[in-house]
This record gives C-alpha cells, sequence and structure tokens, in this order.
C-alpha cells in the first residue's frame, strides 16, 4: 500500500485520538527507518523511547522466533522462567525487592498507585503529591496524576486523592505535605515535560522527607530508565555526583525501552513493600508473559554485553558538544543526561508561527523534510531518543540533518 492508501485507513476507521505526522511506516533497520514510498529517516524517536536497540534487532528477532515456538501465554495463574529470571535480573539491577509485571506504563504507574493506597489503608491516607508538568500516563489515575491540564480536559471528573507541586522544589513538596499523604511521585528526568532532570540535593531531600514523614518515595522511570541515562535508572546517573549515597526511591515504575519494542510495563518495589500487593489484590492476564519476558531478558544481554549505558553517556555527551558547536541562534538551551535530551528553541521564531500549532511541531515537520526523526516535549522542545547503540557516525548524521533544518529557519 502507498503511504496516502495506509493514512486514509487510518482516518476512517482509526479513532482520531492522535495528532499524526503524516508518513506511514513499512520497515526499520538499526537507527533506520523507511516509510511506504521507500523514503529513508534517521530514527532519534525510537517509537518515544522504546526501540532501545534499534529496529528489526536480529537478537529480538530470534529470541522472538524461538519463544513463540516454545510458549507464547499462560496467564498469571502459573509460573514461567522468563518471568522469574526476569524478576532476578531487575532486582539485581535495582536492590532487594520484587516486581509485578504488566503491559505500558501506563499500567506500571497504577500498580504503583494501588501499592501506595495499600500501604496507607488502614490509616485513611491515600494522598500522592506529583510535579508540575509531569507525564504519568493516560489512565483516568495517571492523568490525575499528570501535572498538566491539558491532558485532564474532558475527563472530568478528576480521580481523587493527587495534588501538584513545582518540580526540584523541596520546599513547596514539603509544605503540601497533609495528614492524608501517602506517597510522593517524581520522574528522575521530566520527559513529557521538557526534558528537566532532578537535582541530586532535591533527590535526596524527597528521600529524607519521605522517611520523616513515614511516605512512599515513587519515581516514574518509564521513559528515563533502561539506561537511556547512562546509567540504569536516571536517579543511579544524577546520584553519581554524591558518591556513598545509597539512595534507593521504595517503588519504581518502568516500560517502554525494557522490551526493546514489545509491549511491557513492571514496577519493583523494595522490601518491606513488595508483598503489599498480595494475593487477589492486583493482576492483569497478559503481564510477564513468557514471550515478552524472554524479549527483554535479551534486550538487557545485549545491552550489558555490548555496555550500551557507556555508549548512551559517551554519545549523549557527543550530541551535546555537536549541538553546542552549531552557535544556532535559535537554541535557547540543551538539556538532558546520556540519550534523552531536550533542545530548547528560542521562544517568537517568526518562521515556527502558525495559527494553532506549537513551535515545536512546527520544526518537528522541518526536521521530516531533513529524514530525522525526533519527538517534541511541550511546546518550544525537541527531544532525541535515539537508539542505546547509536554509533558515533550516526549521530553525526543526525546533527548534520537537524543544522541543515535550522539553517531553514529565519
Ligand atoms: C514518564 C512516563 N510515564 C508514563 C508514561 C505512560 O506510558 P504508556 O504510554 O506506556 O502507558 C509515559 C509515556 O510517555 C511516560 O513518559
Amino acid at each position: 500500500m502507498k503511504s496516502a492508501e495506509i493514512v486514509d485507513l487510518f482516518t476512517k476507521q482509526v479513532v482520531p485520538s492522535y495528532g499524526r505526522y503524516p508518513m506511514a511506516f513499512v520497515r526499520g533497520k538499526g537507527t533506520r527507518i523507511w516509510d511506504a514510498e521507500g523514503r529513508e529517516y534517521l530514527d532519534f524517536c525510537t517509537g518515544i523511547a522504546v526501540n532501545a536497540l534499534g529496529h528489526a534487532h536480529p537478537a529480538i528477532a530470534e529470541t522472538l522466533y524461538r519463544q513463540a515456538q516454545t510458549l507464547i501465554h499462560t496467564s498469571n495463574l502459573y509460573h514461567t522462567e522468563p518471568q522469574g529470571r526476569l524478576a532476578g535480573r531487575l532486582v539485581a539491577l535495582m536492590g532487594d525487592g520484587k516486581c509485578f509485571f504488566c503491559n505500558s506504563g501506563g499500567e506500571a504507574n497504577e500498580a504503583l498507585f494501588k501499592l501506595a493506597r495499600k500501604f496507607g489503608h488502614d490509616e485513611g491516607r491515600y494522598e500522592i503529591i506529583t510535579t508540575l508538568n509531569s507525564f504519568h500516563g493516560r489512565t483516568l489515575a495517571g492523568i490525575a496524576a499528570t501535572g498538566q491540564d491539558k491532558v485532564k480536559k474532558g475527563f472530568e471528573p478528576p480521580v481523587d486523592g493527587f495534588k501538584h507541586v513545582p518540580y526540584n522544589d523541596l520546599a513547596a513538596m514539603e509544605q503540601a505535605i497533609g495528614p492524608k499523604t501517602i506517597a510522593i511521585l517524581i520522574e528522575g528526568i521530566q520527559g513529557e515535560g521538557g526534558i528537566h532532570p532532578a537535582t541530586p540535593a532535591y533527590l535526596r531531600g524527597l528521600r529524607e522527607l519521605c522517611n520523616r514523614k513515614k511516605l512512599l518515595l515513587l519515581m516514574d522511570s518509564v521513559q528515563c530508565g533502561m539506561f537511556r541515562s547512562g546509567r540504569f535508572q536516571s536517579f543511579q546517573r544524577i546520584l553519581e555526583a554524591c558518591p556513598g549515597d545509597d539512595f534507593l526511591p521504595d517503588a519504581v515504575s518502568m516500560a517502554k525501552g525494557l522490551g526493546g519494542g514489545v509491549p511491557i510495563g513492571c514496577i519493583w518495589a523494595r522490601q518491606p513493600y513488595a508483598n503489599l500487593l498480595s494475593a487477589g489484590s492486583h493482576g492483569t492476564t497478559f503481564g510477564g508473559t513468557p514471550l515478552i519476558c524472554a524479549v527483554a531478558l535479551t534486550v538487557l544481554d545485549i545491552v550489558e554485553k555490548e555496555n550500551l549505558g557507556e555508549n548512551a553517556r559517551r554519545m549523549g555527551e557527543h550530541l551535546k558538544k555537536r549541538l553546542a558547536s552549531l552557535n544556532s541562534p535559535h537554541i535557547k538551551e540543551i538539556r538532558g543526561l546520556g540519550l534523552i535530551m531536550g533542545i530548547e528553541l528560542k521562544a517568537g521564531i517568526p518562521s515556527l508561527k502558525a495559527e494553532g500549532k506549537l513551535p515545536s511541531a512546527l520544526f518537528i515537520n522541518r526536521l521530516h523534510d531533513q529524514g530525522l526523526l525526533t519527538v517534541p516535549a511541550g511546546a518550544q522542545t525537541i527531544r532525541f531518543l535515539p537508539p542505546l547503540n547509536l554509533s558515533l557516525a550516526e549521530a553525526d548524521e543526525g546533527i548534520d540533518r537537524f543544522r541543515k533544518a535550522l539553517a531553514g529557519l529565519q
């Protein structure tokens, strides 16, 4: 089918809940992806931080084939080796605790909310404080947790028990805590909100605050986790500035890159909270199937064997340096850690003005014209989320395409 025919199918038969770009993709390989007419793009979007190893990685294809011939699904009425082994790998990366598997980031956050409510239930505490500009998914509780009004509009009344305070503001967080508060939830790096990393002092302050007020410290690592920052968890990377710090949140949600492209969600909770979700209290039919967990194990194997956390760190530094050396009058700030990067454009660029369109979205169209896929994060910021195995040549090619798009601006 031609792109226009595929787009037509969507227009007629797919719910219009996304403002989709006009491209229709049919094939990918590594950092490259092709549309139905054979036009090639360099993929710095990776399905919004999902394809950690790029497209069509042979080890993922091989695992899918082998596991599909062995056992795809059993439900969670039974035990399967891949889920048990994946939980073991994640616990080894995180710390003493246990995992619950589901199918997406939104669902993983639901598990965090339920864990928190269970923790506070007998004391009548249920309120979770999150931050302004956060993003925690599209479920009803997810939009209530998200600190952005645009996701809530039209879906009132909101799920009770969420409030928001400014990010990286410890005093505001402490002030917001009330008798009903049970948990604090933050992203280690705000993703959708524009790529804003937490400061080391904020993370350590929140840990102390939660200890003092008997609150759970929850972290949403759906986007910033899975080695994207250079370490498995972004808080581990951020706290490298504080050697010897044994910071750990109480529970963490993960998804996206964990499956390298197959749908997975997960929470890790540390002891003594890991047993709060007792038999019958939470579940999902598909969570943690042998197929998905086998792929996630393969992704972890490759990331570790090829030291892709280190690659993400090096490529991130390289991209930042190259972007800075463009000396563009249109770039206000470059933020992020490793391969989760935000490039904030200056406000008021005349070529990025159009009725009802965000400047970031208009610039993304120009990047598409240059053959570079990226994703906006708010009104002014362009996100780079390339695969963790990005090569130096691909990083340079991406910058070249970005530079050409910048050069077209007035
Ligand atoms: C930080 C964060 N949390 C949660 C979600 C929701 O994940 P999903 O779209 O897999 O439900 C996202 C998705 O972008 C995210 O970035």
